[in-house]
């Protein structure tokens, strides 16, 4: 069999088609990028590399449905997020996705522990509260972070706060995981538990993970690496 049959033969979980976003600063035109298209097959680890300003997140933003694409469509396992409307993106995002956004977004108020619980409880039917614990204190020792639990994010380092995010993102053991410079505030050593982590997602656990990122470790263990280049993918 040709590689080509394969290729045909595997599924897809996030295809855009022909994507482009402008954004409007009062009457200037901004062209963040124009007729993205691309799938990502099931399974695998796709890297999206840019330079900083090049639409990664806003590209991000459009996959998750958070915000939408001026022209073009997502769809995602089948999916096309431009026909659900707000509550039902919303349920269809906690239901099958992860996100590890580029500033955490750690809710303030509540410790490390409670934030990664807390995606589990906007879930139906929701798992017992001791069961969601169990599973949050194993994902805080996973990400390195077993001794600060009870610390609340004002008392963690950036690094630290974006292990936490991590930790979120996989408490509802998302089929596809998407993550915004997962590694960007950490040192070598932590970043390369996490290229670990991230790399294990898809290779041993068969997660979709999807990575936009600057970190060279990330895109030489990916199945595939995009550029962005000139508004342009490569
Ligand atoms: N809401 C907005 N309104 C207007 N312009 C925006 C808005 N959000 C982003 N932009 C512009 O869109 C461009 C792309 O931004 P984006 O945050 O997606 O870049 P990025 O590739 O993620 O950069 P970085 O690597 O620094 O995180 C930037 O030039 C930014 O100024
Ligand atoms: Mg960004």
């Amino acid at each position: 069999m040709n590689e080509l049959c394969v290729e045909e033969r595997v599924e897809t979980t996030v295809e855009a088609a022909r994507l482009s976003k402008v954004y409007w600063d009062g009457d200037r035109r901004l062209e963040i990028f124009k007729d993205v298209t691309f799938s990502v097959p099931k399974g695998q680890g796709v890297v999206i590399f840019g330079p900083s300003g090049s639409g990664k997140t806003t590209l991000l933003n459009l996959l998750t449905g958070l915000d939408r694409p001026t022209e073009g469509r997502v769809r995602v396992e089948g999916v096309d997020l431009g026909r659900l409307n707000e509550a039902e993106r919303a349920e269809f995002r906690n239901r099958s996705l992860g996100f590890v956004f580029q500033f955490y977004h750690l809710l303030p108020e509540f410790t490390a522990l409670e934030n990664v619980m807390l995606p589990a409880f906007m879930r139906k039917p929701r798992d017992p509260e001791s069961r969601v614990r169990d599973r949050a204190h194993a994902l805080l020792e996973r990400v390195g972070l077993k001794d600060r639990a009870r610390h609340f994010p004002s008392e963690l380092s950036g690094g630290e706060q974006q292990r936490v995010a991590i930790a979120r993102a996989l408490i509802n053991d998302p089929r596809i995981l998407f993550c915004d410079e997962p590694t960007g505030n950490l040192d070598l050593e932590r970043g390369l538990e996490i290229v670990e982590l991230l790399s294990g997602l898809y290779r041993r656990e068969k997660k979709t993970v999807l990575i936009v990122t600057h970190d060279e470790r990330i895109a030489k263990m990916a199945d595939r690496v995009w550029n962005m280049v000139n508004r342009r993918w490569q």
